[in-house]
């Protein structure tokens, strides 16, 4: 480790102020040029915007270490840990195998005639009524009605899953709001006291309160609920973010609207593409325990070290012409919005189904999205999703 140089401390760069949430990629590029790991001492976060150093972060978890943390707030003073994101292996490898079957493709893929006939009721409403807010009225129902598909959950309504997925991410937020703990010790009330014993035979749900497939989740404590309650609300907020900031991306840039209505079979790769151009999740974090390197940079033991995914999706090295979004990119699919190795997203062949599934029914139904008022986009310093985006669907 002797000969690596120590990383730079230059200006302050600040991912969370409001201007650099609105629109982060200014300030992506400018981290990108100021090298592999830029340390950002008011909040003392190691920072690696560029796809192949944040690949190597995720890929090492021995030295990147997940079980302190995998957001802003470190893990070490809390009584609970989500049981994946938040364990390394043996735990993790435990706690995954247990929960792994209902994901395999073959079973996701028995999901689908439900995801394509809820992706019609929806596309069809939101037709139905023209101009609409497209978060509530395309973005959310379908992650709402897919992981209650999935898990054998049924919420008292989409709303109240949508602002507990939320608070989830938002309550680990640097100057978190204490609604949102609020908010998620409400989610989990709900869930021991209607969502457990309501819950039908054959589910995920059902699954995972027996122990799992293997038998191997801890049947004492806590670990079956927060197993549960994680996969759950993992699934919400972030399948209902890539669908708005779709649509958004698609007003931008109708060129790419009309490509894909005439090629729908590019539509599996338009959602990776989408993934790249904004990852929803905008960063994931790691902690050291001993000193480690990242593109010749020392980071001492005991760092926060934060791969900013939202900039991995826009880094040149990797994408040409990143700025663009091109449904037709050869190499979209290597984005890291989905993370990588052993935290692959668990959920992916499902976000992915649902995202298929929309855009192939609003290609078929809808000529071009049109702004009718301005977009707002969420202050959440985790997701990047929109809270409000009213747009007209001109039929086709
Ligand atoms: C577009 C939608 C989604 C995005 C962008 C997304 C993104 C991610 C990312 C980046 C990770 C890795 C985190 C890390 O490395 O620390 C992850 C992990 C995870 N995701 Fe997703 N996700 C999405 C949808 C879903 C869905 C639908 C589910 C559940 C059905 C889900 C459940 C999980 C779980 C349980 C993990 C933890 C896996 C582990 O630690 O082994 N996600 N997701």
């Amino acid at each position: 480790m002797s000969n690596v140089a120590a990383a730079p401390r230059r200006d302050a760069i600040d991912l969370y102020r409001p201007e650099a949430l609105r629109d982060p990629y200014p300030l992506y590029a400018e981290l990108r040029a100021r090298g592999p790991v830029t340390h950002e001492p008011e909040r003392d976060i190691w920072l690696v915007p560029g796809h192949a150093e944040a690949a190597a972060v995720l890929r090492d978890h021995r030295r990147f270490v997940s079980g302190d943390g995998a957001t802003y707030e470190s893990a070490l003073g809390r009584t609970e840990r989500y049981p994946l994101i938040e364990t390394d292996p043996p735990e993790h490898t435990r706690i995954r195998r247990a929960v792994q079957p209902p994901f395999a493709r073959a079973e996701i893929e028995q999901l689908r005639p439900g995801i394509e006939s809820a992706a019609a009721a929806i596309v069809g409403q939101a037709l139905a009524h023209g101009e609409v807010d497209a978060v509530p009225a395309l973005a959310q129902p379908m992650p709402d009605r897919a992981m209650a598909m999935l898990t054998g959950l049924t919420p008292p309504s989409c709303q109240a899953l949508v602002d507990w997925s939320d608070a989830v991410v938002r309550a680990q937020e640097p100057a978190a709001d204490p609604r949102h703990t609020e908010l998620l010790l409400e989610a989990l009330t709900w869930l021991g006291a209607d969502g457990i014993p309501g819950l039908p035979a054959h589910c995920l749900g059902r699954l995972i309160m027996d122990g799992g497939s293997t038998g191997g989740l801890d049947p004492e404590g806590p670990e079956r609920l927060m197993t549960l309650a994680s996969i759950w609300l993992a699934g919400v907020d972030s399948t209902g973010a890539l669908l708005g900031n779709a649509i958004d991306a698609f007003v931008e840039q109708p060129d790419q609207w009309e490509l894909l209505r005439a090629r729908p079979d590019l539509v599996p790769n338009a959602v990776e593409e989408l993934l790249r151009f904004e990852a929803p999740f905008r960063v994931f974090y790691r902690r050291t325990r001993d000193e480690a390197e990242v593109g010749g940079v020392a980071i001492p033991a005991g760092a926060t070290v934060c791969a900013v995914l939202g900039s991995t999706g826009r880094d040149p090295r990797q994408f040409a012409d990143p700025d663009r979004l091109d449904v037709t990119r050869e190499n979209a699919r290597t984005h890291l919005a989905l993370g990588t190795s052993i935290h692959l997203c668990l959920g992916a062949p499902l976000a992915r189904m649902e995202a298929t599934s929309m855009l192939t029914e609003l290609t078929r139904r809808v000529q071009r999205f049109e702004r009718t008022g301005d977009a707002v986009r969420s202050p959440s310093g985790t997701m990047r999703k929109f809270d409000a985006l009213p747009v007209r669907l001109v039929a086709a």
